[in-house]
């Protein structure tokens, strides 16, 4: 009786530690899964710098100006309200707008921190995307966390990926926005 048992009992720890495996595998593999965006795309963003005489196409505006520490225009505060397209041309219909500013933070290079909400109300999205972040703008591409949304994009959380598309003079810049969403509801 006392053999029958202890081989049960071996028996019984091998079957466990199978189902252990078993169980860490599985949740290993959720965990790889959720490094894949459940949503993804990418998105243009249009500023036009008001300037003093630009004011029928300008979508920003300088509200507090840089200081004298360094040469970046560190200080310099922008609010904007600028038209999101799906590809890189300005005149394209927008199907969000961003709302929110940036400020330009460094004395030895130029280096922003954006804080803006996205807003979506077409027939394809209704809602908010949160977007903030550093963007250091001497890098090729630059990550900003999206903190979180409303509507289409409930309770989301992901990285949007900003890339420097075009800087015109000191009044037009554009940038790529990739956005990839980790938190899908
Ligand atoms: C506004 O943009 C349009 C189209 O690009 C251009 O024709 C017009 O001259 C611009 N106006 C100003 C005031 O910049
Ligand atoms: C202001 O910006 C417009 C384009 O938005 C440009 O055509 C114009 O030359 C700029 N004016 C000055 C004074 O820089
Ligand atoms: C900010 O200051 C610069 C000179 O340093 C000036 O050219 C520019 O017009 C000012 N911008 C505003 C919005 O006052
Ligand atoms: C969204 O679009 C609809 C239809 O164009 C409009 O009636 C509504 O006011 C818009 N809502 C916002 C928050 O812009």
């Amino acid at each position: 009786m006392a053999r029958i048992n202890f081989y049960e009992y071996i028996v019984f720890i091998l079957f466990s530690l199978l189902i252990l495996h078993t169980f860490s595998i599985i949740a290993h593999s959720k965990k790889l899964d959720e490094k894949q965006p459940c949503k993804r795309f990418v998105l243009y963003y249009h500023d036009i710098l008001f300037n003093g005489s630009n004011a029928a196409n300008a979508t920003s505006a300088t509200v507090a100006n840089h200081t004298k520490l360094g040469n970046f225009n560190h200080g310099m505060l922008v609010v904007f309200d600028d038209p999101i397209t799906k590809d890189n041309h300005l005149l394209s219909p927008p199907v969000a707008r961003a709302q929110g500013f940036y400020f330009y933070d460094m004395k030895t290079a130029y280096n922003a921190w954006f804080s803006y909400t996205l807003i979506f109300n077409s027939t394809e999205h209704k809602g908010t995307i949160n977007i903030m972040g550093a963007d250091m703008m001497g890098e090729e591409t630059r990550d900003l966390s999206v903190v979180g949304g409303t509507g289409d994009f409930f309770m989301t959380r992901g990285i949007a990926t900003f890339r420097t598309d075009i800087a015109q003079d000191d009044y037009y810049f554009r940038l790529e926005m990739d956005i990839k969403l980790y938190e899908c509801y």
